[in-house]
């Protein structure tokens, strides 16, 4: 584990709503890295495909886990459990793709994933690199362009649903 945060959920929601006392009732997340063949990596593996493939009638191949040894592994825990992951992939020494971006279904919808997008960025720049590329699926589009993320080139297919390419310059200057 390179670092880690906790942070907790609506956080910067309800700070700016000034209601911080509610906040405290909340159950803290931690995103942090997980070791390739660890448990928690195992785990996160059962999740992308319990999220990114079962609904669609698939599951995942060896080859959509070959990039796996390559990449960073980072995991949201709630609680002890894991309730969110997605890896970094570095395609050279500035970009790196966020790849197989899951959260539990009871977990969507409560911060899970802007807290592990916002922790990647931070990451990512620890680690030297500039831009943040990745292949989103279309209905997810609204969540990362809420993040800052933006699309480019032509809609495609890829395991039957559309995608669209979008990436961020990442900043330390601007909080990402
Ligand atoms: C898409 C996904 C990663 C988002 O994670 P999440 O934890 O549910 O999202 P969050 O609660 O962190 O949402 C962050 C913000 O994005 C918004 N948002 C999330 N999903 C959205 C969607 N599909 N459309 C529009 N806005 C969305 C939230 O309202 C929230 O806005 P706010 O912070 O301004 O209130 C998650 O729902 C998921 O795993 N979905 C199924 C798998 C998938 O599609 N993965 C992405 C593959 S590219």
């Amino acid at each position: 584990m390179l670092y880690s945060f906790n942070w907790r959920r609506s956080e910067s929601r309800n700070m700016a709503r000034g209601n911080v006392e509610q906040d405290r009732s909340e159950a803290a997340l931690e995103v942090r890295q997980v070791e390739l063949g660890s448990p928690e990596y195992r785990a996160t593996v059962e999740l992308r495909n319990q999220i990114l493939r079962v609904p669609l009638g698939l599951e995942l191949t060896p080859a959509d886990l070959a990039s796996d040894p390559s990449s960073y592994h980072l995991a949201c825990f709630c609680k002890g459990d894991i309730v969110g992951c997605l890896l970094l992939f570095p395609r050279s020494d500035t970009e790196v793709a966020m790849r197989g971006v899951a959260v539990a279904s009871n977990s969507q919808g409560q911060g899970v994933g802007r807290a592990m997008v916002e922790y990647s960025e931070q990451f990512a720049l620890r680690h030297g690199f500039s831009l943040m590329t990745l292949d989103a699926r279309e209905m997810a589009v609204p969540f990362y362009e809420r993040l800052g993320y933006v699309k480019y080139g032509e809609r495609f297919e890829k395991v039957t649903v559309p995608h669209w390419k979008m990436s961020k310059r990442l900043s330390s200057e601007h909080g990402a």
